[in-house]
């Protein structure tokens, strides 16, 4: 993997302004590993990449293939970081329509519980009245209204569809080892239950069943994730220049531009594979920064798609924005342009590129533009999507936001503002 920065005239460092920076994010990294800064009883994702045993990983791997065996949909329901490490990964990966492959192989993953719309959930139960399905219910503090109302939805379609010895072989509950009404009906109902750990918050719990479940049951190498992660950790942690650590750096440049008056991180992305990857990247800089007043505002675009759309602001509107761009090196496929004869269409000045070749030059010539537009441009590159790449791009991200929310000094591991809302809506749904 690699990083590097491209600034804009106008946001070029001077002096001393990155080395200050540095310093200042080695100690925030120093304070990660010492496991002594803000929030320290939910650093458990630091060290889980190294920590998961082959046992654990047996224990999922075996429970997904049980579910596969019997399942057309496997129904993930769960909000927030109970959901978008396992559906960040899973989209990066996936056939992009697998629900017309019918190839028998893996199950359909359904995404619920992180909504309040009673028309998808009419629309599901629609779908699971046709379908054999099972169901894993996510929520480590288990009253999470959104998942809990689904899930009780859920369980009584269960019942009514298969009868209750069935339906309980048909749910997992992932949540608190002890504590939690989830737990509690799990044990009461005999759900089969895999732990989320103490010391992990949701936003960080991507490599603990919370994701490798849905994960390894769409299909996909869970090892080969782990040890993705597992690798980059050993060189973050261990870089003997924290300088030229990338996890640093990346820090570094995104607090001076935020010290600079920037106000957004666009994260960009020319594969739309990578969407749900931006919302899991939204979600974990978003809840981990955005408090005491402060913080970058992180956005995403999918391009080119969005070069049709937001691409205009980007290039002429306010000056408000840095963006860091996902590059992917290689496809997984190779989709030649053909020769056409009469060259009806004008092409034939693209034939034998194959579609990466042209969407790597869409990627520089919109660089080149956004620099002469003013907008500074991090990069951080892969050489192709692939279960270890996504693994590595995980635990990047996941230290680089804890070493960033510690320069900006907050809290990166709690997330006091979410309860506001809940308190009004409970207030207004007249829950004692
Ligand atoms: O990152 C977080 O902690 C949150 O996004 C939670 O994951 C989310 O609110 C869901 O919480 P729970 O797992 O308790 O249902």
């Amino acid at each position: 993997m690699k990083f590097n920065v491209t600034y804009s005239e106008a946001d070029r460092p001077n002096g001393n302004q990155i080395e200050s920076l540095s310093q200042k994010a080695v100690q925030a990294l120093q304070l990660l590993k010492t496991k002594r800064g803000k929030g320290n009883d939910f650093l458990g994702w630091v060290d889980l990449p190294a920590e998961i045993s082959q046992s654990d990983l047996e224990e999922i791997n075996s429970c997904a293939e049980e579910i596969r065996n019997k399942s057309d949909i496997f129904v993930v329901a769960g909000i927030g970081g109970s959901y978008l490490g396992a559906r960040a990964v899973i989209e990066s990966l996936k056939h992009n329509f697998d629900y017309l492959l019918d190839n028998g192989k893996s199950p359909i993953i359904i995404y619920a519980g992180n909504t309040l719309s009673e028309d998808y959930a009419a629309d599901l139960m629609d779908i699971l009245d046709k379908k054999d399905y099972s169901l894993c219910v996510i929520s480590k503090s288990g009253t999470t209204t959104e998942t809990a109302v689904t899930f009780r939805i859920l369980r009584n379609h269960l019942e009514k569809k298969y009868g209750h010895e069935q339906a309980v072989s048909r749910i997992i509950a992932v949540t608190d080892k002890e504590k939690g009404v989830l737990k509690a009906i799990a044990d009461k109902e005999g759900y089969k239950t895999f732990v989320i750990p103490d010391n992990v918050g949701g936003r960080f719990s991507v490599l603990t069943p919370v994701g490798l479940l849905p994960i390894a049951v769409a299909g996909f190498d869970i090892k080969a994730l782990v040890d993705g992660a597992a690798n980059i950790r050993n060189a973050l942690l261990n870089t003997e220049n924290t300088k030229e650590n990338i996890a640093v750096k990346y820090a570094v440049t995104r607090n001076y531009l935020y010290n600079i008056g920037k106000e957004i991180e666009l994260l960009v992305n020319y594969q739309p594979d990578l969407i749900y990857f931006s919302e899991w990247f939204k979600q974990l800089y978003g809840e981990s920064e955005g408090k005491e007043n402060k913080g970058l505002f992180p956005a995403s675009v999918s391009n080119t798609t969005d070069l049709h759309s937001m691409g205009q602001y980007i290039q002429q509107g306010k000056r408000l924005m840095f963006e860091t761009i996902l590059h992917v090196e290689n496809a997984n496929h190779c989709i030649q342009i053909p020769y056409q004869e009469d060259d009806d269409d004008k092409l034939n000045y693209l034939s034998g590129f194959s579609m990466m070749q042209i969407n790597h030059k869409a990627e520089e010539g919109t660089s080149m533009a956004h620099a002469d537009g003013g907008v500074t441009q991090l990069q951080l590159s892969i050489d192709r999507i692939n279960e270890e790449n996504i693994g590595k791009l995980i635990y990047f991200f996941e230290l680089a936001c804890g070493i960033s929310g510690y320069m900006l000094d907050v809290n990166p591991f709690d997330q006091p503002g979410v309860e506001f809302y809940k308190k009004n809506m409970f207030a207004l749904l007249g829950k004692k």
